[in-house]
């Protein structure tokens, strides 16, 4: 396993990613775009892996089977890939006003855990160069990014391809990013502190608002749909069938179920092929996370900040949402 250590660093306007960003930034921005491309862009734990299912599934005729075989991340890839697979693995916590500095190592998944050897080889070309592994994908091509806007391919705002936006309320999109974090990142501080490098957008992916406003400002333009994880929660019928009809592939209710059963929270928990244990497994080794029941779908509520923020955490967080939102029509 080859390793390089490094640091988080800005692209874009706020965008914080690994320094080797560099090597594709330019790359991605140019990179090719099909109008029947389908892309779901959002801030990491908005629920875009169940959004991102949804929308393959929608866009391949309700094909159980294969979602039930195939890792998600071969039939709709994270063009990025390829730079942010990284694990943190030293971190000092500098005073909150600096810039935090977080060391990285990067490295390759142990392959050996994977489900066979074709996916071993798929997963090895996709996490060596993702650009390339979706440059090369058959169209429809149905594509994933956490990448805030600026920094996504030029052509997807001239050849307008469907964009899906996901977004999540920012306190309980928190709490999620924070035990993610501590095991994809291996950050490991207070979750106190983990939410003041929050509002301070010095975490992976950075800026939350820049990401939101990114997307948001962009919300009448006819290939972009906006959609939110509380509205995927609590009317998970009505939301599949918006995003069908975005799609150009209504559905009626029976299918729009059939959809929602699939892929409900502990359904999809046990799919194997969009659940991503196997590499939350093979960060730790020894399917110590499966074992020890972390999962990386973990709660799926709303409102789970209320279980873990003291009242005081909430005012904090609740003022600056609004001084971040306020003069603007973005509401949470
Ligand atoms: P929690 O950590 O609050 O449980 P992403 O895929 O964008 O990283 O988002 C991950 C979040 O979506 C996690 O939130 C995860 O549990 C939730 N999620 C994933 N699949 C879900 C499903 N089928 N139903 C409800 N929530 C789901």
């Amino acid at each position: 396993m080859t390793e390089t250590e490094f640091s988080l660093e800005s692209f874009g306007r706020k965008c914080l990613l690994p320094p080797a960003y560099k090597e594709i930034e330019q790359k991605v921005i140019d990179t090719a775009i099909y109008k029947d491309d389908v892309w779901t862009v959002s801030y990491p734990r908005t629920g875009s892996t169940w959004c991102q299912e949804i929308v393959w599934l929608i866009g391949n005729d309700l094909d159980f089977e294969k979602a039930k075989t195939v890792l998600q991340q071969l039939r709709a890839p994270l063009i990025e890939t390829s730079i942010v697979m990284f694990d943190c693995v030293d971190q000092k916590i500098i005073p909150i006003k600096d810039q935090p500095e977080l060391k990285y190592k990067r490295g390759f998944l142990p392959y050996s855990s994977m489900p066979d050897s074709n996916t071993s080889k798929s997963l090895y070309q996709l996490f060596s160069d993702s650009l390339s592994f979706v440059e090369n994908m058959p169209s429809p091509r149905f594509i994933k990014s956490h990448l805030s806007l600026e920094l996504l391919p030029k052509k997807l705002f001239t050849v307008k391809p469907k964009v899906i936006y996901i977004m999540r309320n920012p306190k309980d999109l928190c709490v999620s990013y924070y035990y993610h974090c501590k095991i994809y990142h291996k950050i490991n501080v207070d979750f106190e502190i983990f939410c003041e490098l929050f509002m301070n957008d010095a975490l992976p992916i950075g800026s939350i608002f820049n990401h939101y406003f990114g997307f948001w400002n962009r919300r009448h333009d006819e290939n972009i749909l906006i959609l939110r994880y509380e509205d995927l929660k609590t009317d998970t019928r009505e939301t599949i069938k918006k995003i069908a009809i975005f799609m150009e592939k209504p559905l009626n209710d029976e299918d729009a179920d059939a959809i929602s059963e699939f892929l409900s929270f502990h359904n999809m928990r046990k799919n194997k092929a969009c659940n991503l244990q196997v590499f939350f497994d093979a960060i730790q080794g020894d399917d110590f996370y499966s074992k020890a029941g972390i999962h990386f779908i973990r709660k799926g509520i709303v409102g789970d900040h209320k279980n873990i923020m003291t009242e005081e955490m909430i005012k904090k967080f609740d003022k600056w949402i609004q001084d971040n939102i306020c003069g603007t029509d973005l509401w949470f």
